[in-house]
């Protein structure tokens, strides 16, 4: 290949990213929508509500769709509930946001717009590794997550797209790039070792990690422990149980914890009474009982404990534990 056409094929591999991928005006995915969503919707649609059996935290889960379906046709916003309930008459019963004002008109032109010039996500980390580092300001989660992500390095672009071909989705979460939102639960082949390894590799940068329903056990959740930035953890309904959760006892940072599923018992619940910011656990159907729950209460007292076993500590949100019977039901 001559000197030339490799140059030219450099400039265009440079030249690419900004100059076709977006329309002029078209919004963008990670720029424009993104943070709406986040700021307005994940709240009731993310890791700690699924209002609607519904997700709008990942790519994957907005291509889902929620209990009626999917919520967005690329090309129809009319058809696409993610826009259509925006636009709903303020005060309509089904108008999201569901609580609070309504989206601005701003907002809804974006979405909208968006939605038109075919709802493209690009700009998002599991389509290759340029995109591991989005073009826009990615203004995400709050605030002093971008604290804790500014004294970081970037995460190892290679290990990012290594993970993302195996079905991995990895959304940054502070300005820098930095602390990213780690996302396994679907992979395209099990989680074995070769997949704690990676994760090891970008330990730092992971504040939260969802590893539910994956095969991970006793021995690979040990990489969890090498996250010293971890705030949410899914690893409902995994192999691990009472013995793994030790790996978990110097995670300072972890919020949210969610065992549903799971084989823990009382003695695993030991292992989390030093974590002091934690503020939400979900234990649902694993095998801990009223006994194990009390004790952590009183070691952690302003933690918010999520059993389904009625009558017991007079913190348990009984709210939810009938809207989650309600959705058994359904
Ligand atoms: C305060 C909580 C709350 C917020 C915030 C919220 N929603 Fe919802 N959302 C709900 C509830 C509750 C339902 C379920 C309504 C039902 O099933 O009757 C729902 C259902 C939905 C559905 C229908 C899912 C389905 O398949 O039935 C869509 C689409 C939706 N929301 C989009 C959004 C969007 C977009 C935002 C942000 C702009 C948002 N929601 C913000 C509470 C919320």
């Amino acid at each position: 290949m001559s000197y030339r056409i490799l140059l030219s094929l450099l400039i265009l591999t440079v030249m690419v990213p900004s100059s076709v991928s977006f329309a002029a005006t078209a919004p963008t995915y990670a720029k424009d929508v993104q943070p709406i969503l986040v700021d307005r919707c994940v709240s009731c649609h993310g890791p700690e509500k699924q209002k609607g059996d519904l997700r709008l935290d990942s790519v994957e889960a907005i291509l889902k769709g929620g209990k009626n379906g999917p919520v967005l046709v690329a090309g129809n916003p009319g058809k696409s509930t993610i826009y259509s309930l925006t636009v709903l008459p303020k005060g309509d019963d089904d108008i999201m946001p569901a609580k609070g004002d309504p989206l601005t008109q701003k907002q809804l032109d974006t979405i909208r717009d968006w939605i038109t010039d075919g709802a493209k996500f690009e700009g998002i980390v599991n389509k290759g590794p340029e995109v591991a580092a989005p073009t826009g300001p990615v203004h995400l989660g709050p605030s002093h997550i971008d604290e804790l992500a500014s004294k970081l390095n970037k995460p190892d672009a290679t290990v990012v797209k290594a993970l993302a071909d195996q079905g991995a989705i990895i959304v940054p979460i502070s300005d820098k790039k930095t602390a990213l939102d780690v996302d396994l639960s679907h992979l395209t082949r099990p989680f074995d070792d070769s997949h704690a390894q990676l994760l090891e590799r970008i330990a730092p940068n992971i504040f939260w990690l969802d590893l539910h329903g994956l095969a991970v056990n006793d021995s690979t959740i040990s990489v969890v422990g090498k996250c010293k930035n971890l705030l949410r953890l899914h690893i409902d309904k995994t192999k691990v149980s009472s013995t793994g959760l030790a790996a978990l006892k110097d995670s300072k940072s972890l919020t949210y914890l969610n065992l549903v599923g799971t084989e823990v018992d009382d003695a695993g619940l030991v292992h989390l009474m030093k974590l002091t910011k934690l503020e939400s656990l979900y234990v649902m159907n694993s095998k801990v009982t009223s006994a194990g729950i009390n004790k952590l209460q009183a070691a952690l007292p302003k933690i918010k404990i999520v059993s389904g076993i009625t009558g017991i500590s007079p913190s348990t949100p009984s709210a939810e534990v009938e809207e989650r019977k309600k959705k058994k039901k359904e």
